[in-house]
């Protein structure tokens, strides 16, 4: 078992998702209880989950202070639900994003899980107030939103339902923490909730750079690859303007109207429809076929491993 017995968690849903959130809570020794529908599932979670914490002992980059057979021996596999949630210290939902399922999914937590527990949806898009409003522990219901994949990219969304409790968010962003993850506590929940509003912006206007023939499918994403992204890695956009002039008060004194005018030319928001989208599928094929997708993702896991390490060793500087 479990050799520094943390609190419980409950994992609902073991696919992509659910498995990445089993490994950060074993690491600091919860016991982790995941729940899947399909049986079978269940199974290939165990089997998938103990081969990559091997993985990661095998190459140094395993979380936390225990080894690789300690932390997979803080998680267990059950077919009851109520064995995975009851009296848990957090319920972790990893269901696929369909707004009737997880209303259905967490009512059926509501009704065995007890009202000490936080109950905490990974959904990507939709709001916590559309699915926890027929519960009655929605006072205790929040979006922790993580980062694909998680273990690499730490960001969790905190985004609380007008009912859930300041404490709940308060005390959820604590356990993100201290899993190592990077939390972000959200006053009120809004449409993208804020990596996808982000990752929108940019996509509209590179949807638009691309259309109007001004760059190329390659060289637009230059300009994220090996310009911006080079320092949002390490800095947002806010302190990347603080340093680019003497702080950000001197930086709006300087750039302003140049911000502004350039903005206010920007194009109506695009539908991404048409044919601008074969035209830059086809673009994108030509450099990574869909068949070579899968061997594409490797590359970027490989390189998000040694981004975070670098991270690490430039934090502590
Ligand atoms: P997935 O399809 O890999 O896994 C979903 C799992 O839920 C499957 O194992 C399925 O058997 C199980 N399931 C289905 N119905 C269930 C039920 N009634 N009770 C218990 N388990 C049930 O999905 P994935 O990618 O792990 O996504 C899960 C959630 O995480 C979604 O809300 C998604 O939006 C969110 N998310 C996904 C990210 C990604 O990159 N895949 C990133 C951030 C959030």
């Amino acid at each position: 078992s479990c050799p520094i017995p943390n609190k419980k968690i409950g994992i609902v849903g073991s696919g992509l998702i659910g498995r990445s959130w089993a490994m950060l809570f074993a690491a600091q020794g919860y016991k982790v209880h995941i729940f899947d529908i399909l049986p079978q599932q269940i199974e290939v979670a165990l089997a998938d989950i103990e081969g990559q914490l091997q993985n990661l002992e095998k190459s140094g980059q395993l979380r936390g202070k225990l080894n690789a057979a300690q932390q997979f021996a803080c998680i267990k596999g059950t077919v009851r639900l109520e064995d995975a949630v009851k009296d848990a210290l957090l319920v972790q939902e990893c269901v696929p994003e369909n707004l009737a399922l997880k209303r259905k999914v967490w009512k059926g937590v509501d009704e065995v899980a007890g009202n000490n527990t936080i109950f905490s949806s990974s959904t990507s898009t939709f709001f916590p107030s559309t699915f926890s409003d027929h519960l009655k522990n929605k006072q205790n219901f929040i979006v922790s939103h993580p980062v694909n994949p998680p273990y690499y990219v730490p960001l969790v969304e905190i985004v609380p339902a007008p009912w859930t409790l300041p404490a709940v968010a308060k005390k959820t962003r604590e356990i993100m923490e201290e899993i190592g993850q990077t939390a972000v506590s959200f006053s009120k929940e809004i449409p993208g909730f804020a990596v996808n509003r982000i990752q929108y912006a940019i996509l509209n206007e590179t949807w638009h750079l691309v259309n109007d023939g001004v760059l190329n499918v390659a060289d637009i994403d230059k300009v994220m690859s090996d310009g911006l992204g080079m320092r949002y890695a390490f800095l947002g956009i806010l302190e990347t303007t603080h340093l680019n002039a003497e702080g950000f008060t001197k930086y709006c004194d300087s750039y302003a109207n140049t911000m502004y005018s350039v903005s206010k030319e920007f194009k109506p928001t695009p539908k991404y429809e048409g044919p601008t989208v074969s035209a830059i599928a086809k673009q994108l094929e030509a450099n990574v076929p869909l068949d070579k997708l899968k061997a594409k993702r490797d590359w970027r896991d490989k390189c998000l491993v040694k981004l975070s390490q670098l991270k690490k060793e430039m934090e502590a500087e």
